[in-house]
């Protein structure tokens, strides 16, 4: 006999970024950070996961090529998962025991978009890994810290809409969880393009780019005690009172001041190219036209820009992008902005 659960998830982009860890195992974070999570329909993970007492050992195929299951922060999120089934069980409950050893596990990713193109691939593909796994096993309750322990950003995937990921204090992480700051009801005008200047795959993973800002960036440090709590309480304030100019000029300086971080460590990170940079100026150039924040750019670690803006200036905006760059950009009934939605 074989049980079966197939699940989604969404990407979530930061607006509040996380960068560096204060515990590399349980991945635990140097700041709070905050995202938006986006709609199922666009970026997702779908996943299947099945387990059988006739499979000979756990496996896994990432967008139908099999990778390698010892993978250590994949054995975390399996044997978190397994753990607490375990428990479950033994405090009463005898539906029949597929997480004992005797089962074995087959599990099957695959994104609906380039997973190259480095586009928070990971955080949708262990969302979805650990929510299937909770629904296979009967495992409920907090997710968001076995999610975490396989890709910090994942655990904000497990809620929809606006999402914190909070710092925490305790050395065993289980105060360091995601939770929602706002529903995507709550803001329904706001939209998310994202602009794919390259699909290669970025030059320095976050992990390790992490490591080496965490060793070397002064600038991390000061970034990390003395300016994002401010930043997470200001964006919380503005995605409640739906106020877009403190939404948008939060996120754009956010950004920079990651890739200020970046460019701090030593040896620096670039992740931003000339693509990135002209899209940077064109929104200043058309926020300064209009007087106040309209539009805002955010960058993770590649040179792809995400923008956030309202339904009121997408197509203006848009507009103007296909003035910049001619034949990029797709016509305005293809694009539609998101958020949001969490693992269903
Ligand atoms: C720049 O979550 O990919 O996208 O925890 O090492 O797996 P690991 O890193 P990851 O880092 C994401 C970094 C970021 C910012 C963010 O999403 O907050």
């Amino acid at each position: 006999r074989v049980s079966l659960v197939t699940c989604t998830a969404p990407v979530n982009i930061a607006v509040i970024k996380y960068w560096g860890k204060r515990d590399e195992d349980l991945i635990l974070p140097v700041n709070a950070s905050l995202s938006v999570t986006l709609h199922q329909d666009q970026l997702k993970t779908t996943t299947t996961v099945a387990c059988s007492r006739s499979f000979q050992r756990d496996r896994i195929w990432l967008n139908g090529r099999e990778e390698d299951i010892s993978h250590p922060r994949l054995q975390s999120c399996l044997q978190e998962i397994r753990r607490l089934a375990r428990k479950r069980r033994s405090a009463g409950d005898h539906s029949p025991d597929i997480s004992s050893m005797s089962h074995k596990l087959h599990v099957c990713s695959v994104n609906n978009f380039p997973t190259a193109a480095g586009l928070a691939s990971s955080a949708a593909g262990y969302a979805c890994l650990v929510y299937a796994l909770a629904r296979l096993f009967g495992v409920e309750g907090e997710l968001s810290s076995i999610a975490r322990q396989g890709s910090g950003s994942a655990c904000r995937s497990l809620y929809g809409g606006f999402v914190q990921w909070n710092l925490g204090e305790r050395p065993d992480g289980t105060d360091s969880l995601a939770e929602q700051v706002a529903p995507e009801s709550s803001w329904p005008e706001l939209r998310v393009l994202i602009l794919v200047v390259s699909a290669e795959q970025k030059s320095v993973g976050s992990t390790s780019g992490m490591h080496t800002s965490v060793e070397t960036s002064q600038l991390l440090k000061h970034r990390a005690d003395a300016v994002v709590p401010g930043r997470m309480e200001q964006m919380r304030r503005a995605i409640r009172q739906r106020d877009f100019q403190t939404f948008g000029e939060l996120t754009m300086k956010d950004s920079n001041q990651f890739h200020a971080v970046c460019l701090d460590t030593y040896p620096p990170i670039f992740y931003l190219n000339h693509v990135s940079q002209q899209i940077i100026t064109l929104v200043h150039h058309y926020n300064q036209h209009h007087g106040e924040t309209k539009v805002a750019y955010t960058f993770d670690a590649g040179p792809n820009a995400v923008i956030y803006t309202l339904q009121e200036h997408l197509p203006e905006f848009l507009q103007l992008l296909r003035l910049v760059f001619p034949s990029e950009v797709p016509e305005e009934e293809f694009v539609r902005g998101l958020p949001v939605s969490p693992a269903e």
